[in-house]
């Protein structure tokens, strides 16, 4: 399903809290706080966005520069009462769209193994599983993903038959 209403914007100062909630829901092995939050923005190698509906965060991306080629997704999630209406891929098309122009070349995820939603997200994107990952996340056992971007715009998992 495709949505048109949702807006992608760089997130503030101002919606740290309301970042950090969400986090805090979703990923409840994080140690974020609103201090470590607000210092990520100030980062250079850290970008986050937030989506946007009806004057409402309902969403976030956040990406994490891990050398000259290659980037990370390094948190994303969609509040649940927003989930299965296409904001999700619509957000990932967004950030993928973004390490793009910046001339990324290779982008990595990591995911809980159990993810099956996500995992299926990633696979429709392009996203191949690349092995598991050296240290469980949360207790959970991670797997890490990568999309290969092609300089002609290409996208490809890294093996295919
Ligand atoms: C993963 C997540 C961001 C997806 O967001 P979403 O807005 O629900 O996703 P979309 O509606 O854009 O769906 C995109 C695709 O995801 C998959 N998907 C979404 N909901 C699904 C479900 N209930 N069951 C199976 N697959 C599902 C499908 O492939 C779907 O494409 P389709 O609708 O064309 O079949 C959201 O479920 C979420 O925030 N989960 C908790 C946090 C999380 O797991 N983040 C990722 C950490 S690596």
């Amino acid at each position: 399903m495709s949505v048109t209403l949702m807006d992608i914007l760089p997130a503030y100062d101002s919606d740290s809290k309301e970042i950090v909630k969400m986090i805090k829901r979703e990923f409840a092995y994080s140690k974020i706080t609103e201090k470590k939050f607000l210092e990520k923005l100030e980062s250079k190698s850290k970008r986050v966005f937030k989506a946007v509906e009806d004057k409402k965060i309902i969403g976030f991306v956040e990406l994490r520069k891990l050398d000259f080629q290659t980037a990370r997704i390094s948190g994303f999630t969609i509040a649940p009462k927003f989930r299965g209406k296409g904001f999700g891929k619509k957000m990932l098309e967004f950030a993928i769209d973004f390490l793009r122009k910046k001339k990324i070349k290779r982008v990595t995820l990591l995911v809980r193994q159990d993810n099956e939603k996500a995992k299926k997200l990633y696979t429709k994107m392009g996203f191949g599983f690349m092995g598991l990952w050296k240290n469980k996340i949360g207790g959970h056992v991670a797997e890490e993903w990568e999309l290969n971007l092609h300089s002609n715009g290409e996208e490809t998992p890294n093996y295919v038959q």
